[in-house]
Protein backbone atom coordinates (compact mmCIF):
# COMPACT_ATOMS: atom_id res chain seq x y z
CA UNK A 1 0.00 0.00 0.00
CA UNK A 2 1.45 3.43 -0.91
CA UNK A 3 0.26 6.11 0.80
CA UNK A 4 0.72 9.92 0.14
CA UNK A 5 0.48 13.55 1.60
CA UNK A 6 0.46 16.09 -0.81
CA UNK A 7 -2.25 16.56 -3.28
CA UNK A 8 -0.02 16.38 -6.35
CA UNK A 9 1.73 12.82 -5.81
CA UNK A 10 -2.24 11.29 -5.02
CA UNK A 11 -2.86 12.57 -8.37
CA UNK A 12 -0.12 10.91 -10.21
CA UNK A 13 -1.28 7.61 -7.45
CA UNK A 14 -4.55 7.48 -8.95
CA UNK A 15 -4.11 7.80 -12.45
CA UNK A 16 -1.52 4.83 -12.00
CA UNK A 17 -4.25 3.08 -10.74
CA UNK A 18 -6.97 4.24 -13.53
CA UNK A 19 -4.77 2.42 -15.99
CA UNK A 20 -6.39 -0.35 -18.00
CA UNK A 21 -9.97 1.38 -17.27
CA UNK A 22 -9.42 0.21 -13.30
CA UNK A 23 -12.60 1.38 -11.05
CA UNK A 24 -11.64 2.88 -7.34
CA UNK A 25 -13.80 3.24 -4.37
CA UNK A 26 -12.76 5.68 -1.52
CA UNK A 27 -13.19 5.03 2.11
CA UNK A 28 -13.23 8.40 3.44
CA UNK A 29 -12.12 8.06 7.55
CA UNK A 30 -10.78 10.09 10.09
CA UNK A 31 -8.80 7.16 11.60
CA UNK A 32 -9.22 5.51 14.82
CA UNK A 33 -10.38 2.69 12.38
CA UNK A 34 -12.40 -0.27 13.78
CA UNK A 35 -13.98 -2.92 12.54
CA UNK A 36 -16.51 -1.00 11.06
CA UNK A 37 -14.38 1.06 9.31
CA UNK A 38 -12.72 -2.38 7.72
CA UNK A 39 -16.62 -3.32 6.84
CA UNK A 40 -16.53 -0.15 4.46
CA UNK A 41 -12.90 -1.67 3.22
CA UNK A 42 -14.11 -4.62 2.58
CA UNK A 43 -17.39 -3.89 1.22
CA UNK A 44 -15.66 -1.34 -1.12
CA UNK A 45 -13.24 -3.97 -2.70
CA UNK A 46 -15.74 -6.45 -3.68
CA UNK A 47 -17.20 -3.38 -5.78
CA UNK A 48 -13.78 -2.11 -7.34
CA UNK A 49 -10.66 -2.95 -8.77
CA UNK A 50 -9.10 -0.56 -6.46
CA UNK A 51 -10.23 0.82 -2.89
CA UNK A 52 -8.30 4.51 -1.63
CA UNK A 53 -9.12 5.11 1.90
CA UNK A 54 -8.08 8.30 3.73
CA UNK A 55 -7.79 9.44 6.81
CA UNK A 56 -7.62 12.99 7.76
CA UNK A 57 -9.04 14.28 11.83
CA UNK A 58 -10.92 17.71 9.81
CA UNK A 59 -10.65 20.83 11.77
CA UNK A 60 -13.81 21.80 10.35
CA UNK A 61 -16.00 19.56 11.51
CA UNK A 62 -15.36 20.13 14.98
CA UNK A 63 -17.19 22.70 17.29
CA UNK A 64 -15.73 25.01 19.33
CA UNK A 65 -16.36 23.14 22.46
CA UNK A 66 -15.33 20.09 21.00
CA UNK A 67 -11.70 18.74 21.41
CA UNK A 68 -10.01 18.17 18.15
CA UNK A 69 -6.32 18.00 20.00
CA UNK A 70 -7.61 15.01 21.95
CA UNK A 71 -9.19 13.32 18.86
CA UNK A 72 -7.32 9.76 18.19
CA UNK A 73 -4.62 9.39 15.92
CA UNK A 74 -3.07 6.39 15.26
CA UNK A 75 -1.58 6.39 11.69
CA UNK A 76 1.06 3.79 11.84
CA UNK A 77 -1.54 1.40 13.84
CA UNK A 78 -4.54 2.63 10.54
CA UNK A 79 -2.13 2.28 7.91
CA UNK A 80 -1.41 -1.11 9.40
CA UNK A 81 -4.52 -1.91 9.32
CA UNK A 82 -5.34 -0.67 5.65
CA UNK A 83 -3.09 -2.71 4.22
CA UNK A 84 -3.89 -5.80 5.59
CA UNK A 85 -6.78 -5.19 4.06
CA UNK A 86 -5.79 -5.16 0.81
CA UNK A 87 -6.35 -0.99 0.58
CA UNK A 88 -4.03 0.35 -2.70
CA UNK A 89 -3.31 3.49 -1.50
CA UNK A 90 -3.75 6.36 1.74
CA UNK A 91 -4.39 9.56 1.38
CA UNK A 92 -3.50 11.13 4.16
CA UNK A 93 -2.82 14.60 3.77
CA UNK A 94 -1.89 17.06 6.42
CA UNK A 95 -4.22 20.15 7.58
CA UNK A 96 -2.39 22.61 5.41
CA UNK A 97 -2.65 20.59 2.41
CA UNK A 98 -6.89 20.56 2.63
CA UNK A 99 -7.26 24.30 3.91
CA UNK A 100 -4.03 26.21 2.52
CA UNK A 101 -3.89 29.56 3.52
CA UNK A 102 -6.71 32.11 2.98
CA UNK A 103 -9.53 28.41 2.67
CA UNK A 104 -12.27 30.98 2.55
CA UNK A 105 -14.82 28.37 1.29
CA UNK A 106 -18.05 25.81 2.70
CA UNK A 107 -20.82 24.04 1.99
CA UNK A 108 -23.98 24.55 3.53
CA UNK A 109 -26.93 21.58 2.68
CA UNK A 110 -29.64 23.14 3.87
CA UNK A 111 -33.08 20.81 5.15
CA UNK A 112 -31.78 17.36 5.95
CA UNK A 113 -28.45 18.87 8.10
CA UNK A 114 -30.59 21.08 10.35
CA UNK A 115 -31.80 19.13 12.55
CA UNK A 116 -30.60 16.15 15.36
CA UNK A 117 -27.15 15.97 15.31
CA UNK A 118 -27.16 19.86 13.06
CA UNK A 119 -29.24 21.29 15.94
CA UNK A 120 -26.99 20.21 18.70
CA UNK A 121 -23.34 20.67 16.72
CA UNK A 122 -23.83 23.54 14.68
CA UNK A 123 -21.44 24.04 12.06
CA UNK A 124 -20.14 20.36 11.99
CA UNK A 125 -22.12 19.21 8.68
CA UNK A 126 -21.28 22.09 6.83
CA UNK A 127 -17.30 21.02 8.00
CA UNK A 128 -18.48 17.49 6.66
CA UNK A 129 -19.90 18.47 3.47
CA UNK A 130 -16.79 20.57 2.52
CA UNK A 131 -14.01 18.12 3.40
CA UNK A 132 -16.02 15.09 1.27
CA UNK A 133 -16.73 17.21 -1.49
CA UNK A 134 -13.01 17.78 -1.35
CA UNK A 135 -12.35 14.31 -0.91
CA UNK A 136 -14.66 13.52 -4.11
CA UNK A 137 -12.60 15.86 -6.39
CA UNK A 138 -8.98 15.00 -5.21
CA UNK A 139 -9.53 11.17 -5.87
CA UNK A 140 -12.87 11.58 -8.28
CA UNK A 141 -13.54 7.81 -7.14
CA UNK A 142 -16.47 5.92 -9.10
CA UNK A 143 -17.95 4.79 -6.07
CA UNK A 144 -17.59 6.11 -1.69
CA UNK A 145 -18.66 3.97 1.24
CA UNK A 146 -20.20 5.17 4.13
CA UNK A 147 -21.11 3.66 7.39
CA UNK A 148 -24.68 3.80 8.00
CA UNK A 149 -24.29 4.41 11.83
CA UNK A 150 -24.03 8.07 10.72
CA UNK A 151 -26.88 7.58 9.11
CA UNK A 152 -27.05 11.93 9.17
CA UNK A 153 -23.84 12.33 7.55
CA UNK A 154 -24.65 9.59 5.05
CA UNK A 155 -28.07 11.88 4.04
CA UNK A 156 -26.41 15.05 3.85
CA UNK A 157 -23.29 13.66 1.49
CA UNK A 158 -25.95 11.96 -0.86
CA UNK A 159 -27.78 15.25 -0.99
CA UNK A 160 -24.97 17.41 -1.75
CA UNK A 161 -23.69 14.90 -4.67
CA UNK A 162 -27.07 15.56 -6.43
CA UNK A 163 -27.05 19.29 -6.03
CA UNK A 164 -24.12 20.08 -7.17
CA UNK A 165 -23.79 17.45 -9.61
CA UNK A 166 -21.15 15.58 -8.25
CA UNK A 167 -20.54 12.78 -11.03
CA UNK A 168 -17.97 10.98 -9.13
CA UNK A 169 -19.08 9.93 -6.84
CA UNK A 170 -23.22 10.75 -8.00
CA UNK A 171 -25.65 10.31 -5.14
CA UNK A 172 -26.26 6.88 -6.48
CA UNK A 173 -22.68 5.47 -5.89
CA UNK A 174 -22.72 7.01 -2.44
CA UNK A 175 -22.72 3.48 -0.68
CA UNK A 176 -23.91 3.07 2.85
CA UNK A 177 -22.56 -0.04 4.75
CA UNK A 178 -25.02 -1.53 7.95
CA UNK A 179 -23.71 -0.58 11.23
CA UNK A 180 -21.21 -2.98 12.74
CA UNK A 181 -22.37 -3.52 16.11
CA UNK A 182 -20.19 -5.14 19.30
CA UNK A 183 -21.23 -9.00 20.76
CA UNK A 184 -23.87 -7.04 22.65
CA UNK A 185 -25.21 -4.91 20.22
CA UNK A 186 -23.41 -1.83 21.02
CA UNK A 187 -23.10 0.21 17.11
CA UNK A 188 -19.03 0.33 17.16
CA UNK A 189 -17.32 3.72 17.41
CA UNK A 190 -14.18 5.04 18.03
CA UNK A 191 -16.17 7.20 21.14
CA UNK A 192 -17.09 3.61 22.81
CA UNK A 193 -13.36 3.43 23.81
CA UNK A 194 -14.22 6.54 26.57
CA UNK A 195 -16.41 5.11 27.98
CA UNK A 196 -15.67 3.33 31.53
CA UNK A 197 -15.87 -0.09 31.83
CA UNK A 198 -20.05 0.54 34.05
CA UNK A 199 -20.93 3.10 31.54
CA UNK A 200 -19.79 0.50 28.61
CA UNK A 201 -22.15 -2.20 30.63
CA UNK A 202 -25.32 0.20 30.30
CA UNK A 203 -24.52 1.35 27.17
CA UNK A 204 -25.00 -1.55 25.36
CA UNK A 205 -29.07 -0.81 26.84
CA UNK A 206 -29.25 1.69 24.10
CA UNK A 207 -29.53 -0.61 20.69
CA UNK A 208 -31.97 -2.78 23.37
CA UNK A 209 -34.41 -0.31 24.20
CA UNK A 210 -34.00 1.32 20.50
CA UNK A 211 -35.16 -2.18 19.24
CA UNK A 212 -37.86 -2.05 21.46
CA UNK A 213 -39.17 1.16 20.58
CA UNK A 214 -39.14 0.02 16.67
CA UNK A 215 -41.03 -3.06 17.42
CA UNK A 216 -44.13 -0.67 18.82
CA UNK A 217 -43.46 1.57 15.97
CA UNK A 218 -43.45 -1.14 13.37
CA UNK A 219 -47.27 -2.47 15.32
CA UNK A 220 -48.41 0.90 14.85
CA UNK A 221 -48.39 2.60 18.19
CA UNK A 222 -48.30 6.29 18.90
CA UNK A 223 -44.75 7.91 17.81
CA UNK A 224 -44.88 10.34 20.64
CA UNK A 225 -45.96 8.21 23.11
CA UNK A 226 -43.34 5.30 21.86
CA UNK A 227 -40.39 8.53 21.72
CA UNK A 228 -41.26 9.63 25.00
CA UNK A 229 -41.33 5.90 26.56
CA UNK A 230 -37.43 5.17 24.70
CA UNK A 231 -36.24 8.74 26.04
CA UNK A 232 -37.22 7.22 29.80
CA UNK A 233 -35.95 4.42 29.46
CA UNK A 234 -32.53 5.48 28.40
CA UNK A 235 -32.24 7.78 31.46
CA UNK A 236 -33.23 4.90 33.74
CA UNK A 237 -30.79 2.50 31.83
CA UNK A 238 -28.26 5.29 32.73
CA UNK A 239 -27.46 7.46 30.40
CA UNK A 240 -26.87 11.27 31.85
CA UNK A 241 -29.50 12.99 28.82
CA UNK A 242 -30.72 12.42 25.64
CA UNK A 243 -30.09 14.96 22.81
CA UNK A 244 -33.01 13.61 20.46
CA UNK A 245 -35.12 10.88 19.84
CA UNK A 246 -37.05 11.03 16.73
CA UNK A 247 -38.61 9.08 14.05
CA UNK A 248 -37.76 10.64 10.70
CA UNK A 249 -37.84 9.53 6.74
CA UNK A 250 -35.31 7.49 5.43
CA UNK A 251 -34.24 9.47 2.91
CA UNK A 252 -35.35 13.60 3.77
CA UNK A 253 -35.18 12.83 7.39
CA UNK A 254 -37.95 14.91 7.84
CA UNK A 255 -39.44 14.06 11.37
CA UNK A 256 -42.30 11.88 11.57
CA UNK A 257 -45.37 12.25 13.99
CA UNK A 258 -47.57 8.97 12.74
CA UNK A 259 -46.39 5.78 12.02
CA UNK A 260 -44.55 5.52 8.72
CA UNK A 261 -45.78 4.35 5.69
CA UNK A 262 -42.58 4.58 3.78
CA UNK A 263 -39.05 3.65 5.06
CA UNK A 264 -38.44 5.66 8.10
CA UNK A 265 -35.26 5.54 10.63
CA UNK A 266 -35.52 5.97 14.32
CA UNK A 267 -32.48 8.51 15.41
CA UNK A 268 -31.45 8.73 18.38
CA UNK A 269 -27.92 10.21 20.21
CA UNK A 270 -27.79 10.41 23.92
CA UNK A 271 -25.10 10.86 27.00
CA UNK A 272 -23.67 8.88 29.29
CA UNK A 273 -20.51 10.02 31.46
CA UNK A 274 -19.35 12.76 28.61
CA UNK A 275 -19.26 10.54 25.97
CA UNK A 276 -21.97 11.53 22.86
CA UNK A 277 -23.54 7.82 21.66
CA UNK A 278 -25.36 8.24 18.17
CA UNK A 279 -27.47 4.93 16.75
CA UNK A 280 -30.29 4.62 14.44
CA UNK A 281 -32.12 1.52 13.03
CA UNK A 282 -34.29 1.09 10.31
CA UNK A 283 -37.76 1.36 11.20
CA UNK A 284 -40.74 -0.65 8.71
CA UNK A 285 -40.55 -2.53 5.86
CA UNK A 286 -37.57 -2.31 3.33
CA UNK A 287 -38.05 -0.24 0.04
CA UNK A 288 -37.42 -3.87 -1.90
CA UNK A 289 -39.67 -5.48 0.63
CA UNK A 290 -42.50 -3.04 0.33
CA UNK A 291 -41.97 -3.05 -3.47
CA UNK A 292 -42.25 -6.72 -3.38
CA UNK A 293 -45.80 -6.57 -1.40
CA UNK A 294 -46.97 -3.65 -3.46
CA UNK A 295 -46.91 -6.34 -6.78
CA UNK A 296 -47.82 -9.16 -5.25
CA UNK A 297 -50.92 -6.83 -4.43
CA UNK A 298 -50.87 -6.03 -7.69
CA UNK A 299 -51.21 -9.60 -9.38
CA UNK A 300 -53.67 -10.67 -6.50
CA UNK A 301 -55.97 -7.71 -8.28
CA UNK A 302 -55.96 -6.17 -4.40
O1 LIG B 1 -17.31 9.83 9.28
C1 LIG B 1 -16.18 10.34 9.31
O2 LIG B 1 -15.21 9.72 9.73
C2 LIG B 1 -15.98 11.79 8.85
O3 LIG B 1 -17.08 12.56 9.17
C3 LIG B 1 -15.66 11.89 7.34
C4 LIG B 1 -16.81 11.40 6.49
C5 LIG B 1 -14.41 11.09 7.03
C6 LIG B 1 -15.41 13.35 6.98
O4 LIG B 1 -14.37 13.89 7.71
Amino acid sequence: METVTRLENLRIAVEKLREGGATIALVPTMGALHEGHLSLVRAARERADHVIASIFVNPTQFGANEDLAAYPRQLAEDSGMLEGEGVALLWAPPVEEVYPEGFATSITVSGVSEDFCGAARPGHFDGVATVVCKLFNQVAPDIALFGEKDYQQLAVIRRMARDLDLLRPHADDIIGIATMREDDGLAMSSRNRYLGPENRRRAAGLPIAMRAAVSDLESGADVDAVLNALRAALLDIGFDSVDYAALADAGSLEKLTSPPTAPARLLVAARIGGTRLIDNLEVGRSEEAQNELSAARCRLGA
